[in-house]
This record gives C-alpha cells, sequence and structure tokens, in this order.
C-alpha cells in the first residue's frame, strides 16, 4: 500500500506543496488520484527534489492524460518531441526592441490561440539560478468570484481573440514570424470558461494572447481587457514559486494565467527548465458558448499527430 501524500498549502487561494512520493516510478492509482484532486483544488501544485530525466518526465506526465508535442509553433528538444525547452534565451532568438511593460505584460495561459489550449503543464527545473527567476501563478476562479454579479453576467456572453504575436513594442524576428505562419493559430475563447471536470467558472482572459474582445468597438475591447487584465493578477490570487533544482510546477492551464519572470535578461546566471503539456478540450462557456476556430487545427496528441 503506497503512503498518503502530504500536501501544504502555499497561499490562501492558489498553490500546493506536495511530498512524500517519487515521481521516477510508476505511481499506484489512489496517488494518482490524489495528485489529480489536489491539482483541481489548488491549481498549481509543486514537488521538490524529483530529479527525472526527460523519459521520467514524459513517463510521469502520461499518467496524467495524453501528452502534445512539445510546442506546437516553437518546437521541441531534439529526441524528445513531448519536450519543450524553457531556456533562459528564448525569447531573445524570437523578438527585438523594447518591450512595452504593463502591470500584466508576460502573464498568460500556455498556447491559448489553439482551439483546445493544453488542460495542464508540468514544468521542471533543471538549471536554477541562486536568486531571481521565480515564476508566478494566478487563479482565475478567484479572479472570477470577486467580480460582481453584473459584471460576471456580462461577461458570460462575451468571446475573445486569441492569437501569437510579439510582445508589445517588441518586433518579431525572422524566426517568429516563420514559425507563426507555419503553424498558425487563432481562437476564439469565452470569456468565463466552465472548468470541465470541477464545473467551477474562471474568467478565462490571457494577457498574452488575448488581443480583442469580439463584438465590441476597439476601445471598449482595449479598456475592458485592461481592466480585466489588471484584475486578475491581483496579489491575492497569486502564488510565487522559488525554483530549485529538481523541483516541479504542474497547474492546471483551464483555470490559471502565470507569469515567466520578466528580469531573466538581466540575471547573470543561467536558468534551464523543461515543459511537458497534456492535450486539452474545446472550452466551453456558460450556457454552452463555444469556442471556434479562427484559424489552424487542433493540438493533437504528439503520437497521434504523427500517425
Ligand atoms: C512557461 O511560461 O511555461 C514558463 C514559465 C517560466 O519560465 O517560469
Amino acid at each position: 500500500m503506497s503512503h498518503p501524500l502530504h500536501i501544504e498549502p502555499l497561499a490562501l487561494n492558489i498553490g500546493a506543496l506536495i511530498s512524500g512520493v517519487d515521481l521516477r516510478e510508476p505511481l499506484p492509482a489512489e496517488q494518482v488520484a490524489a495528485i489529480r484532486q489536489a491539482l483541481i483544488q489548488w491549481k498549481v501544485i509543486f514537488f521538490r527534489d524529483q530529479p527525472l530525466s526527460h523519459e521520467q518526465h514524459i513517463g510521469f506526465a502520461r499518467q496524467f492524460g495524453e501528452l502534445t508535442v512539445g510546442h506546437p509553433v516553437f518546437g521541441s528538444v531534439e529526441g524528445y518531441p513531448e519536450v519543450y525547452s524553457v531556456s533562459k534565451t528564448r525569447f531573445g532568438k524570437r523578438f527585438e526592441g523594447p518591450k512595452l511593460i504593463r502591470p500584466w505584460t508576460g502573464w498568460h495561459t500556455d498556447v491559448t490561440a489553439a482551439i483546445n489550449p493544453p488542460a495542464a503543464s508540468i514544468l521542471r527545473g533543471v538549471t536554477i539560478p541562486p536568486f531571481g527567476g521565480d515564476t508566478q501563478w494566478t487563479n482565475l476562479e478567484a479572479a472570477y468570484d470577486a467580480l460582481s454579479p453584473t459584471l460576471r453576467g456580462f461577461l458570460e456572453t462575451l468571446r475573445g481573440e486569441h492569437r501569437f504575436t510579439a510582445p508589445e513594442g517588441m518586433a518579431g524576428k525572422r524566426e517568429f514570424h516563420d514559425k507563426v505562419a507555419a503553424r498558425e493559430l487563432v481562437s476564439l475563447h469565452p470569456l468565463v470558461r466552465v472548468h470541465p471536470e470541477s464545473g467551477r467558472r474562471s474568467l478565462y482572459v490571457s494577457p498574452g494572447f488575448l488581443k480583442r474582445i469580439d463584438g465590441l468597438t476597439p476601445r471598449e475591447s482595449e479598456q475592458l481587457l485592461a481592466l480585466l487584465f489588471e484584475h486578475v493578477i491581483q496579489p491575492e490570487f497569486t502564488v510565487r514559486f522559488k525554483w530549485s533544482e529538481g523541483a516541479i510546477a504542474f497547474w492546471d492551464n483551464r483555470s490559471t494565467a502565470h507569469l515567466a519572470p520578466r528580469e531573466l535578461t538581466e540575471l547573470n546566471h543561467d536558468r534551464q527548465l523543461y515543459r511537458i503539456t497534456l492535450v486539452g478540450d474545446i472550452p466551453v462557456g456558460v450556457n454552452g458558448l463555444h469556442s471556434e476556430v479562427l484559424a489552424g487545427e487542433p493540438v493533437l496528441a504528439y503520437a497521434a499527430a504523427q500517425g
């Protein structure tokens, strides 16, 4: 019989540290179920001291669903099609120019340009700076709950357009434009999403990808998005994680947004993490409001994509 997991909440609304498990080995069914339940409840769960190889990372992830290709647009680690390299230098290869920094700059939910954004992401720390480089997550269900019923009701009728663009103020380099053109992904998603497992509603706004609200004038859309983006990143909805070698962050991509550290280019230390994502479903809003593809194909399971 397996030992029960120890689950230690890290913040009021989001984030728990799980210990008492070795992720290098296949997990008993009851531990998989307990981890899955903790993920739904705490939105992002963390493990420390799990020195996984790429193969073990893949093996761990497969116990929770089908895996996508590392990244549908930006590819994968050579020899490991399901693994995406989250390297310190990746943005420098894609963009140039001074970034326009707003409070919500960099916050995003993974690959929401796709009609079926990944259900979850599993990020593994390998080379970690001695200081700096923390990641933050926010609970989009808590953000939804904190809005007035009147605004919630209005938002539940709306959908927003998600696409890949260069960060505000920056220009995409050739590599970025070529890759985005080769795998074009543009989708309309409900602004309020109903979680397929818990039935809970979240304010499904992904600042990095959500460019406009359908049916509003550009000015209305810009101002409402600014309000919502500022709202979802309030500190009380968030948790901040300090990485260590062998740490794992596993988040529910259907109810969270996260912020990769913005200070990396100024940090004189390397940082290398690896990410695996689980295939997601097509978001559904309140009253059956569905997402709609504007361009591109769904992100399939890696094996199915080959086949
Ligand atoms: C990501 O956005 O998936 C990466 C987060 C990070 O680099 O901390």
